[in-house]
């Protein structure tokens, strides 16, 4: 197959220093608890503790007698909307007496203290009484709709998928199988807790900062909780330690919960969450149950049924969304004909889960990655060539129909993988290995994937995004975007893109922090669309400060000069002129040029019929492979990843260095998804809520070799053919490790987390 080779610039796909790296170490970048103002009050929050009931009272009267203690807000308090939700407006903002509490944290009321502790510390003190009820607690329970966690039905959400006819296809076919798979929770567990501090501004309306990835939910949020016009709310974000999903819509609830306590008492209000209020009360990854049923053909897949059901907690939240994407992955980065999958998502009382690196996709493309390994094993088809045969390539249609022509590596990741790995020969050492050791054994596992970039067909109204653009007088550039750092490398790519356009040196460009005053809506920073979309905006607006800055360039020679080139910070044309970025940038403010200009990016539109799922559900897709090998310990149960070859398809890495510490972390996180990390909960309550019980992978669990191929097979629309890498980088991660596992022990691997437990359960069940 032709390698598409992609071009090459100055800046762009060039290793270049993290823009905002010196501030991050060196102790100066402010993250949420680091910023604070005069008269500032510290919140904290009373939580329900009980997974269902009737709130009966709320008694504030013992906490407010404690020293410190600036007020105590409850429902009464809430000036606008006492009601959250993105997609479905189901939660309360604070739950109002003499209605349902829904899980162990669901807030009730804001404490404001002087200081964090004495908040934290009178919150304890706040008497709430609640008639409890029974709880609905699995997936299985709600489906029963026998408690019901809102009115009418448990199930309330649900999305399909019919192309061609696979229930036809599977009665008549000599060869089908059937899987169920299970994956369990994961938190996403950002090493800077949610944080926000809402402060009474100049215009008579409030300033928001915090560490969030989606400052315009938050504005819209805060101004639905307070009744006033978004004209009078501004946010801007704080630098952000991380947030995986994690800080896509539950900003906009902690926001609303401080802004409660600023427009009451009319002073600054800052929340700062511990890390057992971040774990009890906000979202993760949805547990996911899945049913699946393949028909075979020789090595083609012929036709996919599958049937997932998502807990989507007790609100609803992002969940709607998140379906859209575990529907359209749910069969896999391959070629089917016949598809059938239907989502459904379930409310139950516990912690209402949403966003979080890979949307949806991760549970069910273990599933289906898992499926497709057990049917290779039964049929007696190598893993890797049963995906050769079966994989998306150009000119292939996706499970939902979409035609895909462009930009589709998956067949060289796909090779590449093959290759790096020295596919047949690990295979062979690893069963070598495993014939004469038998406390230790070893797996070797693949998995190939696609993820789809951008909103997608559900969430066009969101797909688009502005940028703000302005060159000083002294060549300096000020960039201000829509879409938000937090720790992917964002502000390095756009400072990089600017760069690339402008000419201008990137030590002179400055990507500012994202605030709602500078920069229109430009959608949530999500779905990793940054490259793509703030990307593109910043193209657009570079590109007609330089067309005027060419004028200037040229009008200045009167007429002896034709249009000059702009790089690293010099104007030439090719007649011998030049002259600096900075002196150009001085003659054109001498010459009154306005030197700002605003940049637009939307995608083309989707067409996507949602009744049936069929369409173009995504702008495009980016595509990854992998293998690992693994060790077991069939004493203990443990697993060990020993060597992981990943191939993945960006479109163009514009930053390589930023591509490979995307896919280094989003492995890392795999894994501790695949193997480690571990949700306990009892009653609704979650046990493991800090990191001594919920463990997530340090640097001793990172394997040794880690091999990573980068593919760049260019995405016509994106800058310089530039996908998405922030999520694709986890999602093959949990499959190949289980397919791993699986071979090591002789069993299939059918739930994630793969604790010891469960490895020593199949291993005793091999024994009867
Ligand atoms: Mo992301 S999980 O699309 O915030």
């Amino acid at each position: 197959m032709p390698e598409t080779k992609s071009e090459d610039y100055r800046i762009v796909g060039r290793k270049v220093k993290r823009v905002d790296a010196l501030e991050k170490i060196n102790g100066q970048a402010r993250f949420a608890a680091d910023i604070s103002f005069d008269r500032q009050v510290h919140c904290a929050l009373v939580i329900a503790g009980t997974a269902h009931g009737i709130l009966r009272s709320i008694d504030t009267s013992e906490a407010l007698q404690i020293e410190g203690v600036e007020g105590i807000f409850t429902w009464k308090d809430v000036p606008g909307e006492n009601q959250l939700g993105e997609v479905i407006k189901d939660m309360p903002c604070l739950v109002k007496v003499g209605d349902r509490v829904r899980y162990y944290g669901d807030v009730v009321a804001v404490v404001a203290a002087r200081d964090r502790r004495t908040a934290e510390l009178a919150a304890g003190f706040v008497k709430l009484q609640i008639d409890e009820l029974e709880p609905v607690l699995s997936i299985e329970e709600a489906l029963q709709d026998r408690i019901l966690v809102h009115e009418a039905t448990n199930n309330r959400v649900s999305k399909r998928i019919r192309k061609g006819d696979a229930q036809g296809v599977l009665r008549e076919s000599e060869c089908v199988f059937e899987g169920e798979f299970y994956a369990h929770y994961q938190e996403q567990a950002y090493m800077e807790p949610q944080g926000i501090t809402v402060v009474p501004d100049l215009d008579y309306g409030f300033t928001v900062y915090g560490t969030m990835q989606c400052p315009y939910y938050v504005q819209t949020a805060i101004s639905n909780v307070l009744g006033l016009p978004m004209s009078r709310i501004r946010v801007i974000q704080t630098e952000t330690g991380g947030a995986f999903g994690g800080k896509e819509d539950v900003p906009s609830y902690v926001a609303s919960y401080a802004s409660i306590a600023a427009f009451n008492l009319k002073r600054p209000a800052q929340i700062i969450y511990s890390r057992e209020i971040d774990i009890q009360t906000t979202s993760k990854r949805h547990p996911v149950k899945s049913f699946y049923r393949v028909a075979m053909e020789g090595k083609k897949i012929k036709a996919v049924e599958v049937r997932a059901y998502m807990d989507m907690g007790a609100y609803a939240t992002l969940s709607p969304v998140v379906m859209f994407r575990t529907l359209v992955h749910a069969a896999g980065a391959y070629e089917i004909d016949n598809v059938s999958i239907d989502t459904y998502g379930v409310y139950t009382n516990k912690v209402p889960p949403g966003a979080f690196r890979g949307f949806g996709s991760p549970q069910v493309l273990f599933a289906i990655e898992s499926m497709i390994d057990d049917i290779a094993q039964r049929l007696g088809i190598d893993p890797l060539e049963i995906r050769e045969e079966n994989t998306l390539r150009p000119g292939s249609k996706t499970s939902t129909g979409h035609l895909i022509e462009e930009s589709v590596g998956a067949p060289v990741t796909l090779a590449k993988v093959k290759e790096s790995s020295k596919w047949y020969q690990l295979m062979e050492e690893t069963t070598a290995f495993n014939s004469t050791n038998s406390y230790r054994k070893r797996g070797v596992g693949i998995s190939h994937i696609y993820y789809g970039v951008s909103l997608g067909a559900g969430g066009q109204f969101l797909d688009k995004s502005g940028a703000h653009v302005l060159i000083n007088k002294d060549g300096s550039v000020d960039v201000r975007i829509g879409g938000t750092e937090m720790g992917q490398g964002a502000k390095t790519v756009i400072a990089m893109i600017a760069s690339q356009e402008l000419g201008q040196r990137m030590d002179k460009i400055i990507v500012h922090q994202p605030d709602t005053a500078f920069v229109p809506d430009s959608g949530p920073t999500v779905a990793s669309r940054t490259t793509i979309y703030s990307g593109n905006a910043v193209r657009n607006a570079c590109g007609a400060l330089k067309a005027k800055l060419s004028k200037v360039f040229m009008e200045s020679l009167g007429g002896d000069s034709d249009l000059p080139i702009f790089e690293e910070g010099i104007v030439r044309d090719g007649r011998g002129h030049e002259i600096t970025f900075d002196s150009l940038a001085n003659a054109a403010y001498s010459a009154n040029v306005k030197l700002f200009e605003s940049g637009w990016y939307e995608t083309p539109k989707l067409s996507f019929d949602m009744e049936n799922g069929i369409g173009e559900a995504y702008v495009t897709y980016s595509y990854a492979s992998q293998v690992v090998q693994v060790e077991v310990d069939m004493t203990t149960g443990s697993t060990r990843v020993i060597k992981a070859f990943t191939a993945h398809d960006v479109g163009k890495a514009i930053n390589p260095d930023g591509v490979i510490g995307q896919i280094q972390g989003g492995f890392v996180q795999g894994m501790g998804y695949a193997l480690y990390e571990d949700l306990k909960l009892v009653n609704g309550k979650v046990l493991s809520d800090n990191f001594n019980t919920y463990i997530i992978p340090t640097i001793h669990e990172v394997p040794q070799d880690l091999v990573i191929d980068i593919v760049e097979s260019p995405f016509p629309e994106g800058p310089y053919g530039a996908k998405g890498i922030g999520e694709p980088s986890l999602m093959p991660v949990p499959a190949s490790i289980a397919n791993a596992v699986s071979m090591a022990i002789g069993k299939r691997v059918r739930q994630i987390p793969i604790t010891p437990e469960y490895v020593l359960r199949l291993i005793e069940e091999k024994k009867d």
